[in-house]
């Protein structure tokens, strides 16, 4: 007998595990506080479990991410040395390329501008601008990122694209390596960053490299809080120097009540959920990769933690 161990507190078991039971006949799927026997837990399916979770599962084969970002993972020790995987699925990057474009529309045709005029009973006409006029810079072409440039860049964006190695996208101007990084900023009128959060990207979007965005420039943020330095970012806001931007992550999260960012009105928070796990499309995969794991083949999606995504 097998047993799949779940964690998640944002993701539903019920959910999950009424998908995941018919295609893993033979593995009993159940919270880690009511497994029965220890030994028999081969696979877990888990989002930011809570430090030492993995101790008591010491026959453990497979370690499956609840989800896309693996960086809450693979930068801690108490992990066992077994395969990780990842979630990899198309509705779930076609979730957070509609967030992506949702923001980005919402700058382009100065939908922030309205919402003002209108609190204010103002009729307030401003042309709109073609969307070829406007630039938009995706930071980070992996799976997410490509999705939402090439959704982008049917909407008749200039989208150009950058990425640690060199991407070939149809329609997306693609650029890479961090010497092109500061260039590529100053020509992003909206930046939206999708970077994995990796040793490399921790603190890439520092003050300095804030600074080449264009002035007035509208930031998207997400990716992870930590690949931009928040405080600058704050600062540039508070200046003006960046008009506008949409967070859907931070730093630190929950966003403390304090932070100034709340109160800022050109400022759009939602709380990380730009995209989620979809069971309902995503728990054949998952449960894909169980079976390979059970009978020793290669899995796939996996990640590998020395590259940190
Ligand atoms: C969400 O942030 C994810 O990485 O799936």
């Amino acid at each position: 007998m097998s047993t799949l161990v779940f964690y998640s507190e944002f993701d539903s078991f019920e959910e999950w595990s009424a998908l995941l039971a018919p295609h893993l006949p033979g593995v009993t799927i159940c919270r880690a506080e009511t497994v029965q026997h220890p030994d028999e837990v081969h696979y877990a399916l888990a989002w930011k479990p809570p430090r030492g979770f993995f101790a008591p599962w010491r026959n453990l084969r497979l370690l499956v991410n609840l989800g896309a970002g693996v960086d809450s993972l693979v930068g801690r020790d108490d992990l066992p040395d077994i395969p990780i995987v990842r979630l990899s699925d198309p509705d779930m990057a076609r979730m957070m390329a509609g967030y992506v474009l949702f923001a980005v529309l919402r700058y382009a045709r100065d939908i922030p501008a309205f919402e003002r005029a209108q609190r204010e009973q103002r009729w307030h006409y401003l042309h709109p601008r073609p969307p070829s006029a406007i630039r938009v810079g995706v930071l980070g072409l992996g799976e997410l990122g490509a999705y939402a440039a090439q959704e982008l860049a049917r909407q008749g964006f200039d989208v150009r694209g950058w990425s640690r190695s060199q991407k070939a996208l149809a329609g997306i101007r693609c650029h890479s390596g961090l010497g092109s990084l500061n260039d590529f900023l100053s020509q992003s009128d909206i930046l939206v960053t999708m970077l994995p959060l990796t040793p490399q990207t921790t603190g890439l979007l520092s003050a300095e490299r804030l600074a080449h965005l264009p002035p007035g420039a509208a930031f998207i943020n997400v990716s992870r809080g930590a690949i931009v330095d928040q405080a600058a970012l704050t600062q540039a806001l508070r200046a003006g120097q960046i008009a506008q931007a949409t967070l859907d992550v931070f730093d630190r999260e929950p966003l403390p009540p304090d932070d100034p960012l709340w109160g800022m009105e050109n400022v759009l928070i939602t709380p990380h959920l730009a995209s989620v796990a979809l069971p309902a499309s995503a728990a054949a995969q998952v449960a894909e990769n169980i079976r390979r794991a059970a009978r020793g083949e290669p899995v796939t999606n996996q990640v590998f933690p020395e590259r940190g995504y």
